[in-house]
């Protein structure tokens, strides 16, 4: 960035990775913004879906990028994604949505806009930017930056049992709003394993790593910003480690890189202390 006081720190990696977690915990550590990379192209293909776009066509789904506005709003709960002015947070997650954004993510000119978005947004500020492709094209002078890894397995496991827990709240909800019968009791929805048994869990174990499989695939085959690691990405294989042992290895290499550049860091305002804990 040209800016003299944006200073960014960048996380890309393949689905399910847990760089969001690991983005927002870095980020509110730092004192710094962050930003969801991927969050931008959810939202152009929710409005794509919306608005009955034929996926298929190129150029119908660039000139839409050229004429959306999509921000971020920070609040206690977290951060709010807007999409021409309209709250689109729990949208944009929905899995029939995650399957789709490949169309637009594929095509050099929707990426251009996303691109040109993301520099807008983190103009001037401190900012914690994760996606696929944030140190390798959007961000090429970013000075420090992270890739994160790790097996299928691993990421399917976890995000399984993500999906497990927004499922366990949903139902809770249903049940908490679900009539009461005359004896006290709610209906069986209200209870979140009474219709789950094992092989019900294993299925939905199997087709969460089929879909990783496939997202990885498709972000490392396509012939624009695929997903790589930049070759002065620091690489962390996160496989056996916990969150707080992701955020303490990033928080460290920082904490080094500082050290080294110290001149670079100084002008960002980062504080040893801040990542010395
Ligand atoms: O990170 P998240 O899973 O929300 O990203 C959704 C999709 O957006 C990815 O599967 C990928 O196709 C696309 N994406 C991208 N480049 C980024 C971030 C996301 O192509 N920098």
């Amino acid at each position: 960035m040209s800016n003299k006081s944006t200073f960014i720190i960048t996380i890309d990696g393949p689905a399910g990775v847990g760089k969001s977690t690991v983005g927002k915990i870095v980020a509110k550590r730092l004192h710094f913004h962050y930003l969801d990379s991927g969050a931008i192209y959810r939202a152009l293909t929710l409005k794509a879906i919306t608005k009955k776009v034929n996926l298929a066509d190129r150029n119908a789904l660039i000139r839409l990028a050229k004429r959306t506005r999509i921000k971020f709003r920070q609040t206690d709960s977290g951060t709010r994604v807007y999409l021409d002015n309209r709250n689109v947070t729990k949208l944009i997650r929905r899995p029939e949505l995650t399957a789709q954004v490949y169309q637009l993510a594929n095509l050099a000119g929707v990426r251009k806009e996303v691109n040109r978005i993301q520099q807008s947004i983190v103009s001037g500020k401190k900012y914690v930017v994760e996606g696929r492709d944030t140190g390798s094209v959007v961000f090429p002078d970013a000075p420090v930056k992270f890739y994160l890894d790790a097996s299928h397995a691993e990421r399917a496991l976890r995000r399984h049992r993500e999906l497990e827990i927004l499922q366990d709240r949903d139902e809770k909800q249903r049940h908490h709003s679900a009539p009461m019968s005359p004896d006290g009791h709610r209906g069986e929805a209200g209870h979140p394993d009474s219709h789950r048994d094992a092989s019900e869990h294993g299925l939905a174990y199997k087709k969460v790593l089929d879909e990783i499989k496939l997202r990885d695939r498709r972000d490392k085959a396509r012939s624009v910003a695929p997903l790589v690691q930049a070759r002065d990405a620091i690489a962390v294989d996160t496989t056996h480690l916990s969150i707080n042992q992701v955020v303490v290895q990033i928080l460290h290499h920082i904490a080094r890189l500082a050290a080294q550049r110290r001149n670079n860091f100084r002008r960002s305002g980062l504080r040893q202390s801040r990542l010395c804990r």
